[in-house]
């Protein structure tokens, strides 16, 4: 009896083993084939578990393939679970149809590295990405389509909108990136801080919106939508937030989770502006803050920043670093203390995390400006956080049967609701890594070549009547636009008998312009990212005959943000006159204007080994130094080791620098940083226009020199400096880790 009844035991044991087993298996096979990502009022839920996820942005683009897996390893040794970029449609669409997704555009390849690291995806279409980026993301020629107007209800603008989201999604699909095809992406999002935009237009925005959220589901990815700062998003797509703080932030239903989609973790600098930094104790405290009230869903924008490479930096006078005072920085190193010190507080929430998805939190106060919130789940997880809103005092409070010390400005984590285990204004002792730029003292040897100024008679020039916007002319193939012109003066104008030469006044829409009167520079303006527009008024020396009057009109970057930012001018529209002749004011805006697209080194590829042998250099003593518009080039041998490189450019003024045909960006260093670097103290309300630093130094001085660019011998390095400068002090640095 007894062993029959054991071995009736046993046997249900092992029926019961194996029928665990096929669970187990099928469960497995389930997770691979059909995993799922839903959501309810708590969090997004992968597979049927409700999770706390921490996220980091990481935009492609914004460094090199070579990079991606390094910055992607420390992205998950910093405790993120999932990374978030935009996609970036100019990149990928460079003219109509015509598509690109090699190298820093191997978006696939990117998401892959993600995936095979462990890690989900965010992945925000867009495709308007503002980010800084150049045109926010549109490709330019879209402005030229007939009757389009970007981002509202507009038939050519929805029906482009809708075939580059399509031919993504279908991409992604194709390569079973979505989750439930087994790949990493959890989440996609479409538009970008519609919210404020549709508040402005109205209607026609309103039903853009509706249109935007039915198109996206309608493509069917299986994972869920959001709209950021997008009040209104229609079901089932879910709102979130983007800011410095997001705790009271509360999405448009009950039943979706409180997402903040962009934390910024710093601010993005801006040629003439001072640089920004967030300290890593506030970071915290928000992140913490937010979590305690119930969100779960955390996005730092940006966690490496990286660099905005060639002409794609938007605003105008976006900087080509976009480091951002992220917590990798633009070189792909760890920014300390930020990196570890966030990386401390993601094991704090992930050991609090049973307890946080599965009860609301209980909010007790513990004094004035004190107050725990306890997450008590039915199965007897707890967790507390002990916040401490004091900008002035840290103070004592009592909870539960303990004490605790809470420094000003702070949040304390009890995964245990017991032991504290970090609080956000404690930052460890073992983050104190710093690190600096350290010159290779390698002079290089540079030759020059002068870019002549071109006159109305150029034979490659076009003529129109009257002033022409310039992103019309160059539909932005270039930042240069030459306007030209000449002017007739009779010998008998009374200024050439001694007196001070006409005043020439015009206005331009921006960005940058440098006059030339037969051939001579004489002046120069350039306008900021507060007000890009400028005026050029001063005496100019005319002679008595025909004058060559040329204007060099700069773009720099094209705006990423503000309602049809689309429509927004750059260059000369006039008018353009000529004070104190004769005659008084003569108005020269409707003659005849010759127009030259971009510079003669541009044309003649001075940037690459081929175009470069086209022109005749000089070096030596005949080396020019502090001339306007001129071009540089040299060669080198790569330095050994394999730290970050960078070009100190703070003897150079203006300009766009090549490593082997390759653009590295606009240098700007002549841009003084200004406004005021203030004491930065971590307590009380972050805002971008605290904790600068740079005042009255260049707003950018370094320029990263991305290490796979570079060969062992022989790179060819060629700048191009508008203003003058000496480049015999241009350096080769190292970034180092100074213990
Ligand atoms: C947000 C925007 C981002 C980026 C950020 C500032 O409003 O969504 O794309 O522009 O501001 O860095």
């Amino acid at each position: 009896m007894w062993d029959k009844h054991n071995m009736l035991s046993s046997t249900t044991t092992r029926a019961n083993m194996l029928f665990m087993l096929w669970l187990l298996f099928s469960s497995w096979v389930f997770s691979l084939v059909s995993a799922t990502v839903s959501y309810d009022s708590k969090a997004i839920i992968i597979n049927g578990r409700r999770r706390i996820l921490l996220s980091g942005s990481i935009h492609y683009p914004r460094s090199t393939p070579e990079m991606w897996p390094d910055l992607i390893a420390k992205a998950k040794e910093g405790g993120l679970d999932v990374i978030q970029t935009y996609v970036f449609w100019n990149g990928h669409e460079p003219s109509p149809g015509k598509y690109y997704f090699e190298d820093r555009y191997d978006l696939v390849r990117f998401v892959k590295l993600v995936q095979q690291a462990g890690l989900y995806v965010n992945l925000r279409i867009g495709p308007y990405v503002c980010a800084e980026w150049n045109f926010g993301g549109f490709p330019v020629w879209l402005k030229y389509v007939r009757g389009i107007a970007f981002r509202t209800d507009n038939g050519p603008f929805k029906a482009a909108m809708q075939k580059f989201t399509a031919k993504i999604v279908n991409m992604m699909k194709a390569e079973k990136l979505f989750q439930t095809q087994g790949g990493p992406i959890i989440m996609a999002q479409i538009e970008n801080e519609f919210g404020p935009v549709e508040w402005e237009i109205g209607a026609p925005g309103k039903s853009y919106t509706k249109w935007a959220a039915q198109m996206a589901v309608g493509l069917r990815t299986g994972v869920p939508w959001i709209m950021c700062k997008q009040d209104d998003a229609p079901d089932p797509v879910i709102n979130t937030c983007n800011g410095f703080y997001c705790e009271n932030f509360t999405p448009n239903a009950k039943y979706k989770p409180k997402m903040w989609t962009e934390n910024w973790t710093g601010w993005f600098t801006e040629f003439g502006g001072a640089v920004p930094t967030r300290p890593a104790e506030d970071i915290a405290f928000s992140v913490a803050r937010f979590i305690q009230n119930g969100g779960s869903f955390v996005n730092y924008y940006m966690y490496h920043g990286g660099t905005n490479f060639g002409r794609t930096a938007g605003g105008p006078f976006i900087a080509t670093s976009y480091d951002y005072d992220a917590p990798i920085d633009e070189y792909g190193l760890t920014r300390e203390p930020k990196w570890g010190h966030l990386r401390e507080l993601h094991k704090a929430i992930k050991s609090s995390e049973a307890a946080l998805v599965s009860a609301y939190p209980t909010v007790t106060s513990l004094g004035s400006k004190q107050e725990a919130h306890v997450f008590k789940s039915k199965s007897g997880a707890c967790a507390a956080f002990l916040a401490n809103y004091d900008t002035r005092y840290s103070v004592k409070v009592k909870f539960g049967n303990g004490q605790y010390d809470l420094p000003r400005w702070s949040i304390s984590i009890l995964p245990d609701c017991k032991t504290a285990v970090f609080n956000t204004a404690r930052i460890g002792g073992a983050h104190s890594s710093k690190k600096a730029m350290v010159p290779l003292n390698r002079a290089f040897s540079w030759q020059s070549y002068n870019e002549q100024s071109p006159t109305a008679d150029d034979r490659e020039a076009t003529v129109h009547n009257g002033l022409w916007e310039q992103i019309y002319l160059t539909r932005d193939a270039s930042d240069y636009l030459w306007y030209m012109t000449d002017v007739k003066i009779d010998p008998n104008e009374g200024f050439l008998k001694g007196g001070q030469g006409p005043i020439l006044t015009f206005w331009s829409a921006g960005h940058a312009l440098h006059v030339f009167i037969n051939g001579q520079l004489s002046g120069t303006v350039y306008g900021g990212l507060d007000n890009p527009k400028l005026t050029f008024s001063n005496n100019v020396k005319l002679r008595a005959g025909i004058n060559r009057i040329s204007l060099l009109s700069v773009a720099v970057g094209l705006p990423n943000v503000g309602t049809h930012f689309e429509t927004w001018n750059a260059g000369i529209l006039g008018p353009v006159t000529l004070k104190g002749l004769n005659e008084g004011t003569r108005d020269i805006s409707k003659q005849n204007w010759s127009y030259k697209i971009g510079l003669k080194g541009e044309a003649l590829n001075l940037h690459t080994v081929t175009g470069s042998s086209s022109v005749e250099w000089v070096q030596g003593s005949q080396l020019v130094k502090k001339q306007p518009m001129t071009w540089y080039k040299t060669t080198f041998n790569a330095p050994g080791g394999n730290e970050p490189l960078a070009l100190d450019m703070s003897s150079m003024g203006k300009g766009q620098v090549w490593i082997n045909g390759q653009s590295i960006g606009r240098h700007w260093p002549g841009y003084i940083a200004r406004g005021s670097c203030g004491d930065c103290d971590y307590a009380g309300t972050y805002t971008d226009k605290k904790c600068r630093t740079n005042c009255g130094e260049p707003s950018q001085r370094w320029y990263h020199v991305p290490r796979s660019w570079v060969k062992p011998s022989g790179n060819l390095l060629v700048v191009f400096e508008e203003w003058g400068g000496d480049p015999t002090r241009i350096a080769l640095v190292k970034r180092t880790a100074t213990a």
